[in-house]
């Protein structure tokens, strides 16, 4: 993996060095970007040779090769540590003010920091507020550890110790590998009579979207919906059971971790519809069959606040403009991302005046156009956080090919079972 290790300016930036020369040693190329500050703890030698790499600080160095984007654009992870109070003020504010911070602009990548300074500076309602407002953003925050500080003070604020961040830092990329869970791990009623590597999905991957997606209001606000992605986990476990190497894309899921993670070869964690987009579309293009379990946020707000949205005296409820975010779905069949692809779609239904939940999800399924479409009933109990569920699997015509009811793990195989089919 390709990680951009930043390092700013606090004594703890010793740490980095050993955390360096870790990721080095489990095999990572590592560009180590510091700080102008940060060279006052460890100086730029020590850095490259560790690294292997050369090491600037300055957004005007080596600008023939553009690095102040082109080393943000390149990660495939960004690790900061130490992170000091400055430096989550400066990413917080979106400042591009040295080649650190404009390369944390400039990325895709999962964003990791480690904050570490002393007690009253990290309880300082300023940091606070920066804290919450990158989390809110997407980057992994590892709390700083309590313990003895640069001086005679103790207390929360330090760096937490090489080996804890790298394991830290790299849970967050992923990619939980895990062996394939044991026959006993999956209720025997409900395992298909082709289980593991052997399975009907051997040699296919299967990418599964899952829960429902979040769009920050505010540092501590969003706007959200009641998926708790039971159902797209028990797509993926029923899929891996059937032999599939599994992507599981989660957008905040309420399901034991030890169940998601034994759900899929690989676990990529997302909050908002940005996020879950990016996502599914890396991993689509690899993919045989495609699956949207997930519930999508129709809208966003036009903008995330900084900082807490306060009530001020008179002013009455503000007003939060919302903008449509892209239908991640349609996109993927207008983008046919591989050739062959079965894309499955999910339509959460009520039914109303106008139509009945199937009334619904066949319109649905002509609009989306994906090869198949589950419709499930909500609303009254069904659907979101129950444990069982009731499906109509729809053709892109709007046509019934199948109808499934009962578990989770059941109506999972039904899908399944209705992918396969499509594969040409
Ligand atoms: N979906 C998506 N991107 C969106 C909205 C939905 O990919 N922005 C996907 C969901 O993952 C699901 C399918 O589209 O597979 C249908 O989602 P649903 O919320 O039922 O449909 P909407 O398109 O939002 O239609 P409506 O809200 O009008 O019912």
């Amino acid at each position: 993996m390709r990680i951009l290790l930043g390092v700013s300016g606090g004594i703890a930036a010793y740490k980095a060095v050993l955390l360096l020369r870790l990721l080095r040693e489990a095999g990572h190329e590592v560009r180590v970007v510091p700080t102008q500050a940060a060279l006052q703890f460890v100086g730029a030698p020590t850095w490259e040779a560790l690294s292997g790499q050369p090491v600037t600080t300055s957004v005007f160095a080596n600008v023939d090769q553009v690095e102040h984007v082109a080393l943000g654009q390149g990660a495939d992870l960004v690790i900061v540590a130490p992170a000091t109070a400055d430096l989550l003020a400066r990413a917080a504010a979106g400042r591009a003010d040295d080649l650190l911070t404009a390369s944390l602009l400039a990325t895709h990548a999962p964003v990791v920091m480690a904050p570490a300074m002393h007690t009253e500076m990290w309880e300082h309602p300023a940091t606070v507020a920066n804290v919450a407002t990158l989390k809110a953003r997407g980057v992994h925050i590892i709390e700083p550890a309590v313990g003895r500080l640069t001086g005679k003070d103790s207390g929360a604020g330090r760096l937490p110790d090489p080996e804890v961040l790298m394991r830290e830092a790299l849970a967050v990329v992923s990619t939980v590998t895990v062996e394939s869970p044991s026959v006993e791990s999956v209720p025997a009623e409900s395992v298909p009579a082709e289980q593991g590597s052997g399975g009907d999905l051997a040699g296919l991957h299967v990418v599964i979207s899952a829960g429902g997606t979040r769009e920050p209001i505010d540092p501590v606000r969003w706007i959200g919906n009641r998926s708790t992605g039971r159902q797209g986990v028990a797509l993926a476990a029923a899929a891996r059971a059937r032999g599939a190497q599994v992507t599981l894309v989660a957008a905040n899921v309420d399901v034991p971790a030890n169940e998601v993670a034994s759900a899929a070869d690989t676990v990529v964690p997302v909050e908002s519809t940005a996020q879950l987009r990016q996502a599914v579309r890396q991993a689509a293009s690899q993919a045989d069959i495609v699956i949207m379990a997930a519930a999508v946020a129709d809208f966003r707000p036009a903008q995330a606040a900084d900082v807490k949205i306060k009530k001020t005296p008179g002013g009455g409820p503000p007003v939060i403009e919302l903008v449509e975010n892209p239908d991640v779905l349609r996109e993927l069949v207008t983008d046919r991302l591989r050739t062959g692809q079965v894309i499955v779609g999910f339509a959460a239904e009520t039914g109303d005046d106008a139509g009945s939940v199937l009334d619904h999800g066949r319109a649905k399924a002509q609009r989306k156009g994906a090869d198949l479409l589950a419709v499930n009933r909500v609303g009254g109990g069904a659907g979101f956080g129950t444990l069982d569920n009731e499906v109509w699997i729809l053709d892109a015509t709007g046509t019934e090919v199948a109808h499934a009811a009962g578990s989770k793990r059941e109506v999972a195989d039904a899908i399944l079972t209705a992918a396969v089919a499509k594969q040409t």
